[in-house]
Order: C-alpha cells, then structure tokens, then sequence
C-alpha cells in the first residue's frame, strides 16, 4: 500500500485492523519521504510563476516581472559551438573537473578581468552555479557548522546549508545603508563554528554591488569566503569585483546563465583553494560525473567570443533598469537605493501591506503583474517586493501601467 499524505496515514492507523498495525506502521515509514527532503522549503518565487501560469491558461495576459531569467535567446556564436561539438562527436563524459580549454578561458578570464592569477588546476566545471554552491557546502560543512549569509539572501543559501544540516547565520544589511554587509557585523556573529562567510554582488534580490573596501575588510575576517559572482557581466555605472583580488581564501562559484542567457545549458564553474580542489573533484565525480560536453564547449566559445553581445544585453537591461526606477518612484516608492547590478529592484512595499506574500498574489490576481515577495529572500525583505527587468520594455511599460492602475484601486 502507498501512503500519500499525513491524513492517509492517520485515517489507516484509525482502522480497525489492530492486529496488524504494526507490522503496517513500519512498512509505512518505508513509504515516507527521508525528513531532509521533506523539510527543505519551496521556492515561493515558483509558486507565483505556477500561479500565473494557471491565470495565463485561463486566458489572461500577465506579465511576468517575477522570474530571474534572461528574456535574450543565447547568443548565436554560443550556440554554434554546441552545434559544432555535437556535430563533431563532443558527446561524452569528459574529465571531472571540466574540459581543458574551458578551464583555461576560465582563467584568462579572471587575469584580463580582474587582474587575478589562477591555475586551470583549481577550476571545477559544474553543471551550473546551483551544483557548485552544493558542491562547496558539502566539501566545507560539518554538521552544526556555521556559514554567514546576508538577510536578505538568494533563497537556496540557507536551504543548502540545512539540508547538510550546518546552519546558516544571518547578518541583516539595510536598505538605507545600501543593502552592503558591515565587516563590523559580521565579526559580531563570528563564533567557533563559523566556517564561512557568503558574499553574493551583484546581489540577488537586492542588485547592489559590494564595495571594493567592504570585500577587502570582508575578506580580512579571517574565515574562508564563499563569493557568487554568477551576476558579473551584468553591472551598470560601476564596476564588479572578484574576492580573488582580496583574498585566496576563497570560494568563486561563477555560471554562464545569466550574463550568456544560458539559464538552460546548465554550466558553471568553482575556483577553490588548492586544498579542496580533490574533494570537490570526488563529490563531482560522485554526484553528477561531469557537467555536459556539449554546454562546455558552448562554455569555451562563451568566454571567448560573445563579449560583444554580453554588452549588448547589457545595455539594454541598463536603459529598463534606468527606466524601472524612474517609473517606481513615480509611483510613491521610496527607493532609498539605486540597485547597480543583476536584474532586479527589491522595493520597499511596506506602505501597501505588511505581508508581501498575498500582496504579490494580490497584484497577480488582480493587476496580471507577476513579482516576487520579499519574505522569500528572509525577515528582512518582509514588506518588499523583487521586480525583475529581464523583461522586454514594452512589457515592462505595461506591468508599471498595470500596477499605477492597481495601486489607485487599492487608494
Ligand atoms: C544568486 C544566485 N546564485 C545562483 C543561482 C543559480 O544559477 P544557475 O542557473 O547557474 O544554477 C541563481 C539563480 O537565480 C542566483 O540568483
């Protein structure tokens, strides 16, 4: 028999069969999810995509502001490496730790970029960002070991860290400050479990970029530093930072989906301290074997011949973004901050409700605007809304026109 839900369960113990129940109480644990897989959380920002999605099956037009996806096609010269590959037989296992070449562009990339040396030997080709923060979290957390996470933070930080059972400890950043992390802070929640501290700039939800001087007294704290730099390539009127340049204790894990559009390639990359390249290199071999021959060739041609359409798409998510801000100001929100990277505005909402979960599904219901609530990304983003501009500025235009007209409803 299969159980499928805690009130199946309790309706078969209730059953009459006493005899038996034994016997059928521990065959039904068999049939229980393991407790880690049970309590990781959802993803809340999918649940407003499924929403809208079942609105756009209806018939309605909505207009997606929620998703963290580049609205770009991948390039076209990406793309023909991956034909290419596949077309010359690319099609295999390749080596755990990543091609070769792709390594080595890797590393020309973070010498001609940010001026740092680093030996092909310590790069390790994952099959996206997602792997590799699961990857590092395993090869560096015990149980009940501590790593630092910002709040508000990416919603998979700490749901990595407690599904390894390792916990995350939280250090508030404040809008009115600018969303940056304080060395000062975060040396006060430095205990004897701490074995990390997460840096992610641009940051995912708040688009703010760490300072040089702030990743410089970061990196000086003394535990090693874990920096997700997937959202380089895509900063506006200022200019990113690898922690390599502050420290080797570190951490780089790095993708090609969102500056490349190639959320659907699944390729990314780790750059470890020599001492945990062979236990990343294990739990590769182990868990996935090696990411996709024919996106790391795709990977390779990335790195080396689409700067010119990583710029254009830059541009074009700078004037949106320019454009977003203006119009969310016009309407009576305090941006008290101008986010300088990724694609997303975290917007103070708090004037409209407290809770931003319902307002998020109240602005999807009603105004056919999708965006992410803030209680997604911790406490602290309770009360705010995450805006994406990977969107078309015509589309963008009307999700602004819709929420003005929402906005003057609820007045
Ligand atoms: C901050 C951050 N890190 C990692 C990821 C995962 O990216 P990938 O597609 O490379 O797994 C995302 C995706 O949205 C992200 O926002």
């Amino acid at each position: 028999m299969s159980v499928q839900s805690p009130k199946a369960l309790l309706s078969f113990l209730n059953a009459e069969h006493c005899d038996t129940v034994l016997w059928r109480m521990s065959d039904l644990k068999k049939c229980i999810p393991a407790e880690r897989a049970r309590d990781i959380p959802p993803f809340i920002v999918m649940d407003v995509l499924e929403k809208a999605q079942d609105l756009e099956r209806q018939g309605r037009r909505i207009i997606h502001m929620e998703i963290g996806e580049p609205d770009f096609p991948t390039p076209a010269c990406i793309c023909e490496a991956a034909e290419n590959a596949i077309r010359k037989g690319h099609t295999h296992y390749t080596h755990s730790l990543g091609l070769i070449q792709l390594r080595e562009a890797v590393c020309r990339h973070y010498l001609e970029k940010y001026g740092v040396t680093i030996n092909p030997d310590q790069v390790i080709v994952t099959s996206g960002t997602s792997p590799a923060l699961f990857m590092i979290f395993a090869a560096l957390l015990e149980a009940e070991d501590e790593i630092i996470i910002s709040d508000p933070h990416y919603p998979c930080y700490p749901n990595f860290a407690n599904f390894l059972k390792a916990r995350p400890a939280y250090v508030s950043v404040r809008e009115e400050e600018d969303f940056q992390y304080r060395a000062e802070d975060i040396r006060k929640r430095i205990g004897d479990r701490t074995k990390a501290i997460l840096v992610n700039s641009p940051s995912n939800p708040t688009g703010m970029l760490l300072s040089p001087d702030r990743m410089a007294g970061i990196a000086d704290l003394g535990p090693y530093v874990v920096s997700d730099e997937i959202y380089h390539g895509l900063v506006y009127e200022e200019k990113e930072h690898s922690i390599l340049e502050f420290t080797d204790r570190a951490f780089v894990l790095n993708g090609f989906s969102k500056a490349f559009a190639m959320t659907g390639w699944r390729l990314g990359y780790i750059v470890a301290p020599g001492e945990f390249v062979r236990p990343l290199q294990k739990i590769q071999q182990n868990f996935f074997i090696s990411a996709s021959s024919i996106s790391q060739w795709a990977g390779v041609a990335a790195l080396t011949s689409a700067a010119a359409d990583v710029e254009r798409m830059r541009g074009i998510y700078n004037e949106r973004r320019k454009y977003l801000i203006q119009r969310l100001r016009d309407m009576g929100f305090a941006l008290k901050a101008e986010p300088k990277g990724a694609f997303y505005i975290l917007v103070n909402a708090r004037h409209l409700a407290d809770k931003s979960y319902a307002l998020a599904f109240d602005i999807l219901d009603r105004a056919g605007v999708g965006v992410s609530p803030g209680v997604d990304f911790g406490q602290n983003a309770e009360g705010y809304l995450r805006i994406s501009y990977a969107n078309s500025l015509e589309n963008i235009k009307e999700g602004m026109d819709r929420i003005e007209s929402y906005l003057k409803s609820c007045s």
